[in-house]
């Protein structure tokens, strides 16, 4: 760890108690208490992820913690500052609810911050890539999942903060969010250090199912281990937020029961783009699994994989193994 590093740790521990203490002091506060008051979350949520407040204007952050030029530098390479075509330099953050995020330690590497105004743009702003944060590597939740539960059984991975808020609000104290990406195998692989099994839990639209999909993509190369992929799918409309909130932690357990396995979800994916009734249409699934196949490592999982694609084009496996082993045809 150098020096360098420790003190942009140390910067951003200190800029994350001052939203805190700004959320409680601010005279403008109000305004955030109410809109999380709305949002139906508890005081002691409010400080089990220490969400804070960045007040209204250009430059908090910057006069508190930039009042020489290394200071200011340091600000500026945590992604706390901006600086603009004519040089000018101000707070990033600005009339934003504040979640901190933190690396598995606990040290707080990077800041997502919502508007509170219904029609506030960007929604969520995050920050930058910087040398102490990597998004494609960093899970919001999982430290405070890891700290709540002395053996994880089982991890969701959801959407937004507000999702993880709002489930360990209910109990539900094991989700964690990837931070306006798309999973990555590098979360994979770290989740599966943490849990023998990872629920993918997105948000019941368009968007959900297509990020649903990418991360049963993105999982391909690191599949065949120790432990179990699953999807689960909420009703049009829903997110984990509103779904644990109007329907509560009951039916939100039930529906964690009722995920699917990720050769289900795989395989229900893949017959949905085709005709399965005619034997065209199963030769067409070979086709289009074929390139996937390829990405998974060989091993038993992607032989009963390729079992099953046999079962589902009415094959046998030793004629779908000749024609796997070829490029697929031109298209
Ligand atoms: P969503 O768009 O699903 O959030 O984004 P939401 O459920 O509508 O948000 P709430 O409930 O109104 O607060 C999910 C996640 O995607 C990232 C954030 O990490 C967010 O938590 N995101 C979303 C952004 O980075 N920027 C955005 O403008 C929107
Ligand atoms: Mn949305
Ligand atoms: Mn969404
Ligand atoms: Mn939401
Ligand atoms: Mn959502």
């Amino acid at each position: 760890l150098t020096p360098a590093r420790q003190n942009l740790y140390d910067l951003m521990d200190k800029v994350s108690r001052y939203y805190v203490h700004q959320l409680q002091n601010h005279p403008q506060r109000q305004a955030f208490q109410d809109y999380i008051q709305q949002r139906g979350l508890s005081a002691e949520t409010v400080a089990a992820f220490d969400i804070g407040m960045a007040p209204d204007g250009w430059d908090n952050v910057l006069r508190t913690f930039g009042n020489n030029q290394q200071s200011q530098d340091q600000l500026f390479e945590a992604g706390m500052l901006i600086k603009n075509d004519k040089g000018r330099t101000y707070d990033r953050f600005r009339d934003r609810l504040m979640f901190p995020i933190r690396d598995r330690r606990g040290r707080v590497i990077a800041f997502g911050g919502r508007v509170i105004d219904a029609d506030g743009t960007p929604k969520y702003l995050n920050s930058p890539e910087t040398p102490i944060f990597h998004k494609g590597q960093e899970l919001y939740g999982l430290y405070q999942a890891r700290k709540a539960n002395r053996r994880l059984e089982s991890i969701l991975i959801v959407e937004g903060y507000m999702d993880v808020i709002a489930l360990a609000q209910f109990g539900i104290n094991n989700a964690v969010a990837t931070l306006g990406t798309a999973t990555t195998s590098e979360h994979l692989r770290q989740l599966i250090r943490s849990a023998p099994e990872i629920i993918f839990c997105f948000d019941g639209d368009r968007a959900g199912k297509e990020a649903a999909w990418r991360a049963a993509e993105n999982a391909m190369p690191i599949l065949g281990g120790n432990f179990e992929l699953k999807f689960m799918f909420l009703p049009e409309g829903q997110d984990p937020d509103t779904m644990v909130r109007e329907q509560g932690a009951a039916t939100f357990h039930q529906l964690v029961s009722q995920a699917q396995s990720y050769s289900d979800f795989f395989f229900a994916t893949l017959l949905s783009r085709v005709d399965s009734q005619s034997m065209d249409g199963r030769a067409r699934l070979v086709e289009i699994a074929k390139p996937y196949l390829r990405h998974i490592p060989a091993g038993l999982y992607r032989d009963m994989l390729e079992q099953q694609l046999a079962d589902h084009a009415k094959t046998n496996i030793a004629t779908l193994n000749k024609h796997l082993e070829k490029p697929a045809p031109p298209p």
